[in-house]
């Protein structure tokens, strides 16, 4: 298949990319490198997928309209997997227009330049944030949540409308997957194993917000790789019900791992991984953040029959080799 995959230099685009790769499919990639985080780990990502025939590498943002215009035309894409994106609950707080214009108007840029191209599905990666403080777990795909408690989320669900209004103004079949906190090797420096893996190497301080009173529905990155892997041919038919149109083809699936682990249990894992005791730093309740995340993986089991299973140690462990080869410093510091 032609894949055309948006945000393949990030952590997810990165995994999924090497995947579908490995299994002879054509990916053009599209990234626009952002200074979000450390652009040397985003260009070791792009540097390992451009040794893989069949990757076509093109490296602008997603607002560049023209640019995106003629990267689409040229990938004729059967699948279209939209990744790219201003991720992250905390910095919606200090740049709140990066996500607008990522988010949303990338995400209707790229809507806009395949809606009339034979696509046969489009993954839209969502996001677990979207379920804000609800209180019903675990959160089921139909749970109404319309009270996002931060910009990210915000964009994030309005990501999902545009695509629902796309797959019934002009029968693009999209799929929504809503990740829930992914983690592995290749990872994210501004997420909390990141963050914590460091610090602790390092002899510093972590916070642990909430006084560790959180939790978190984990999902292995490779677990994420095979639930998506197994959804791209299965692009939805017409569906009725939940407010939904009847007429669009379209769906939401949660991808996560189903159980939710506690922060105080999170740390002790990496505790473990790394060998050495955290520091921790007790901290109120972050503003935007959730308390926490629990998926109802019912729908993605019923479609693919895959349900996430990789224990947390056994990811956590594979994260903190790979940071250790990354930065090999850290091991002696
Ligand atoms: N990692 C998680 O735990 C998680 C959880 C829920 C949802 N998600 C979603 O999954 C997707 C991938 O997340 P990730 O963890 O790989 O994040 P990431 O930040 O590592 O990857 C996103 C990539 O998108 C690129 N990008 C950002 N804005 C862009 C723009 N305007 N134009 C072109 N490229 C742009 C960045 O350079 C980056 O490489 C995102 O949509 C994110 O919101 C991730």
């Amino acid at each position: 298949m032609r894949i055309l995959m948006t945000g393949t230099a990030g952590f997810i685009g990165f995994h999924l990319a090497l995947r579908l790769l490995a299994e002879g499919h054509d990916v053009t990639g599209i990234d626009g490198m952002t200074s979000y985080y450390d652009i040397a780990l985003k260009q070791a990502r792009h540097a390992r997928l451009r040794e893989c025939p069949g990757f076509t590498c093109h490296e602008f943002m997603l607002e560049d309209s023209g640019a995106l215009a003629r990267a689409c035309r040229a990938a004729r894409p059967d699948i279209v997997i939209h990744l790219a994106a201003q991720a992250g609950v905390r910095y919606s707080l200090e740049n709140p227009g990066a996500y607008v214009s990522a988010n949303v108007v990338g995400t209707h840029n790229l809507l806009e330049q395949v809606k009339d191209l034979p696509v046969r599905h489009f993954i839209l990666a969502s996001t677990s944030s979207v379920y804000g403080a609800s209180l019903e777990i675990p959160f089921a795909e139909d749970l109404p949540c319309n009270q996002p408690l931060s910009l990210y989320a915000a964009t994030k669900k309005a990501c999902e409308g545009i695509g629902h209004s796309y797959a019934h103004l002009h029968g693009l079949p999209i799929t929504a997957c809503r990740f829930f906190t992914v983690y592995g090797p290749w990872g994210r420096p501004d997420m909390a194993l990141f963050r914590f893996t460091r610090n602790i190497f390092a002899g510093l301080p972590i916070d642990v917000y909430n006084g560790g009173d959180m939790q978190r529905d984990f999902t292995y990155v490779d677990d994420l790789v095979e639930a998506v892997c197994r959804l791209l041919p299965l692009p939805p038919a017409t569906q009725a019900g939940h407010g939904a149109s009847p007429v669009a083809p379209y769906r939401v699936v949660n991808v996560g791992g189903g159980q939710p682990v506690g922060l105080r249990d999170f740390i002790t894992a990496i505790e473990r991984a790394t060998g050495r005791e955290a520091i921790c730093n007790m901290l109120p309740m972050q503003r935007g953040d959730v308390p926490r995340s629990w998926a109802d993986c019912t729908v993605l089991e019923q479609l693919t029959g895959f349900h996430p299973a990789t224990p947390l140690q056994a990811g956590v462990d594979a994260f903190v080799a790979w940071y250790r080869q990354w930065y090999r410093a850290a091991d002696g510091a």
